[in-house]
This record gives structure tokens, C-alpha cells and sequence, in this order.
């Protein structure tokens, strides 16, 4: 596995440029493949898990690749195969967005269950209600879910809990199904918002988005177009909490300030000073950072993916401070911090966090991508130096994460190892050449 190795205790100084949302570019990059003809998507990071969406869809029978102005291509044409490969979707549970996409415009799906992660239990089972009520025949033979429909009909759906991936699924299936889809209870971020607006834009209907209730009125057909998708929130948070960790000065560029609302009031609350234009945010810490307790919820809730990150800060933060994760399970990046010396107790889905004065560099390990960020923050404000093993995981979200580091004035040294050379050689693309 790759490493990172830091030495921690410099403030970071200076502008970083936020890059293209992962969780936008995902569902944007499938659904480019519901299309008839080209879309060129701008924005688009450059990280492994757009690496994989776009090899499974070329897989497919799609065309992807990078141009020289890192704007992404797609050419759906030739999609005509309807089974997913499980050692790609594996990887990465977005992968099942494919399933809405080939049930849309083939009419059949084969794809692997996308199991179980280092998050605990993630079942699809949402997904695959919706998909029945759109008229597929669904069943589950062989660890792959099998969906079928010769036209899928527009329903009305509660979706039980909010949830992004199903919002995202049903929306994609329901753009090319005959008639109206109603999705209730649907998942309000700014990602779903941005997959609207780009459907919309290829000639969906798709009303509603931003709210908890989105129309989508089924058309026959969808045109390629051009598209920049919105900014990463989850690495301007990020970035937002390496400088409170690390008492700098930070300007985030290519941001939308609306998106960060909770994550920048929290920031305040834990004494950083913020002030915002429209697309950037400046972001200052004088002081240790006060303890602060928080709650993760659905946008515009705390997002779930920054709570690691923020346990990182409030584990040298002046007080004690409780967290409570209400998503997912995720909690495992605790006995890591606690290896840097942490004051960490877990309470089921309670972290209560009691604010040392230094934390000292370990040897690590990221257990999944944010848990990595976490681990990558601690680094950065430790004493000493700290090896992080397990650095793939943090690259599948994190746009060059470590160079951006060191543009502000980390410490941060990567050891590519064997393994990743491996990873190279197994899925030697062009694209990968372009990450
Ligand atoms: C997406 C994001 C992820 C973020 C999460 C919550 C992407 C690629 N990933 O994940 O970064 O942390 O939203 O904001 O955009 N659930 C079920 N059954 C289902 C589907 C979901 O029980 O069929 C549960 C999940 O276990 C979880 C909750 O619903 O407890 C919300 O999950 P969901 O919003 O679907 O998360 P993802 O789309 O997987």
C-alpha cells in the first residue's frame, strides 16, 4: 500500500483551488451515458473513483477520456452491454448507479451487489423497492442483482430514509421511463441538485431537486451536452479544518460558500474566523480550537463525510466535545487517532472527544476515505512524524491531496509502493495516465 509520510506542525498558508465534486461527477459521469450523442463535462476531478466509474462504463461500451483541458468526454453510443463487472464495482458503491442507468436505456441490468464496506452494513434495498416500483422485475442471483423491464413506468415512491444514492438511482431510471416519477422523501444535496440541472439540460424534466419531493416527467430520448458540475464541499470542509488544526490562513477558491453552511458555522463555533465572496472562502485560526459538539444529518445537516475530519480538530480542541454520527457507521478511524494520542471514548453512535494539548506522529492506517482525511489532518498538527498506510482509500475522494498539502507548506513526503504499481498495470488506461 502507499503511504504518506508527515512531519506536522506547520500552519498552512496560502490559496488552494477546490476541486470538482466526486459525488457530483459519479452519478453526472452516468448519467452523460443516458444520452444519445457527446457530453463534455467540466470540473471533473481527477480521482480514483471517477477512474472507476468511467472504466466500468467503458466496460459498457462507452467512450471516456480526459482532453488536454481535463474536461471529461463521453460518447455513450456504443453501451450495449447490460452486466457490470464485479471487480470494478466492488470498489465503490456509487458503481450501482449504474443498475438505473442500464435499466433506463437498455431495458436490463446486471449488476454486483455493491456489499458490504468499511462503513458497516450499506444495503441497497431502497434502490431496488424503487426500481420494482418503476415496473423492473428485480431478483438477486449469485451476488448480482438482476433488474429487467421492457418499458419502465413512472410511480410514485417514498423513499423510507433520506438517501442520496437512491434519490440519485431512481432519478437517473425515471428520466427515460414512460410518464411521471414522483420521489418523496427524496435527499436535498447539492449533488442531486447538480445531477438535475445536467439532466435537465440533456432534455429531462426533472422539477423539484433541492427539495424533498422531485418530479421527474419521463421523455423518450436525452441529448450529450456540455457541463461543469459544482465544487467538492467534503474537501473545502476538509481544507476548512487542516487550517483550524493547524492555526494557518487559508483562501479556498472555486467554491459555493451556500454549500458549506453547517460545516462553516461549526468552523465559527470552534473559533475559526471565515469570511466568504461568492465563490471563495477565507478561512483563519489564531487560537487553539474550542470543543464543540455536533449532530451529522442529510444536507443541509453536518455532513457525515467531514465528521472524521472535524473529530481530528476537536481532538486538540479546548474542552471536550460530543459527536453524533446518525448515517453510517463510522467510527473506526478512533483506535488510529487514539494511536496519535487522542482522548477518544465511543458510545455506540456517540464519540465523546475531551481536547488534548498535543497530538504525537504513529505509524496509521486510513480504514476508509474520510477516516484517511482524518488521519491525514491529525498528521498535519502532530508532533513528530506520522506514517499513514492505506493511502488508495484517500485518493478515490482527494484530488491530489498530498501536493495541494505541500503547495500550502505541509510536510508530506508520498511512498508509492508495489502494490500501486500493480494497481497501475492492471488498469493501464489512458485515463489513469491522466489522474
Ligand atoms: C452518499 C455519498 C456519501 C455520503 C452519503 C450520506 C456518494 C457517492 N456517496 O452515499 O459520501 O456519506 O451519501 O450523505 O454520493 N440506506 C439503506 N438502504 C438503501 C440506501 C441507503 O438503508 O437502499 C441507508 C444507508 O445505510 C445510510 C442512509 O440510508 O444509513 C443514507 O445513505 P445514502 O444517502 O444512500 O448514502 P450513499 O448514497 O451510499
Amino acid at each position: 500500500m502507499a503511504k504518506l509520510l508527515i512531519r506536522g506542525g506547520t500552519p498552512l498558508k496560502g490559496n488552494v483551488r477546490i476541486s470538482g465534486a466526486k459525488n457530483s461527477a459519479l452519478p453526472i459521469i452516468v448519467a452523460a451515458c443516458l444520452a444519445d450523442g457527446e457530453s463534455v463535462l467540466e470540473n471533473i476531478p481527477r480521482d480514483i473513483d471517477v477512474y472507476t466509474i468511467s472504466m466500468i462504463l467503458q466496460e459498457l461500451g462507452a467512450e471516456i477520456w480526459f482532453d488536454e483541458q481535463k474536461r471529461l468526454h463521453v460518447i455513450p453510443d456504443g453501451l450495449d452491454r447490460y452486466q457490470a463487472s464485479y471487480d470494478l464495482v466492488r470498489r465503490m458503491r456509487a458503481s450501482f448507479y449504474v443498475t438505473g442507468l442500464l435499466l433506463a436505456r437498455l431495458g436490463k441490468a446486471e449488476v454486483p451487489l455493491p456489499g458490504g464496506c468499511a462503513l458497516g452494513s450499506r444495503p441497497v434495498d431502497y434502490h431496488l423497492k424503487g426500481f420494482q416500483s418503476l415496473g423492473a422485475a428485480v431478483s438477486i442471483e449469485h451476488g448480482f442483482v438482476k433488474a429487467e423491464a421492457s418499458k419502465l413506468v413512472g410511480s410514485k415512491i417514498y423513499i423510507n430514509r433520506s438517501s442520496v444514492g437512491t434519490t440519485i438511482n431512481l432519478m437517473l431510471a425515471a428520466s427515460r421511463a414512460q410518464g411521471s416519477t414522483i420521489l418523496e422523501n427524496a435527499a436535498k444535496e447539492p449533488e442531486v441538485v447538480d445531477l438535475a440541472i445536467y439532466l435537465n439540460s440533456m432534455g429531462a424534466r426533472v422539477r423539484g431537486a433541492g427539495t424533498d419531493v422531485i418530479r421527474i416527467d419521463g421523455v423518450d430520448s436525452l441529448r450529450g451536452t456540455e457541463y461543469g458540475i459544482i465544487s467538492d464541499r467534503i474537501e473545502a470542509g476538509t481544507f476548512m479544518v487542516a487550517c483550524g488544526i493547524t492555526g494557518g490562513e487559508l483562501v479556498l477558491e472555486n467554491v459555493v460558500p451556500e454549500h458549506l453552511r453547517s460545516t462553516i458555522l461549526k468552523c465559527e463555533e470552534a473559533g475559526l474566523e471565515i469570511e466568504e465572496t461568492v465563490d471563495t472562502i477565507r478561512v483563519s485560526s489564531k487560537h487553539r480550537p474550542q470543543a464543540v459538539d455536533l449532530e451529522t444529518a442529510p444536507y443541509p445537516g453536518f455532513p457525515t463525510d467531514l465528521q472524521q475530519p472535524f473529530a481530528a480538530m476537536m481532538s486538540i480542541a479546548d474542552g471536550a466535545s460530543i459527536i453524533r454520527e446518525t448515517i453510517f457507521d463510522r467510527f473506526r478511524y478512533v483506535d488510529e487517532l487514539r494511536r496519535m494520542g487522542a482522548d477518544i471514548r465511543v458510545d455506540r453512535d456517540t464519540a465523546i472527544i475531551r481536547g488534548v494539548m498535543e497530538l504525537t506522529g504513529a505509524q496509521v492506517e486510513a480504514t476508509d476515505l474520510r477516516a484517511g482525511a482524518a488521519l491525514v489532518l491529525a498528521a498535519l498538527a502532530a508532533k513528530g512524524e506520522t506514517e499513514i498506510s492505506g493511502v488508495e482509500l484517500v485518493d478515490r475522494g482527494y484530488e491530489h491531496l498530498d501536493v495541494k498539502l505541500r503547495q500550502l507548506g505541509a510536510d508530506v513526503q508520498r511512498i508509492p509502493e508495489q502494490e500501486e504499481d500493480a494497481l497501475q498495470e492492471h488498469l493501464g488506461s489512458p485515463l489513469l495516465e491522466m489522474l
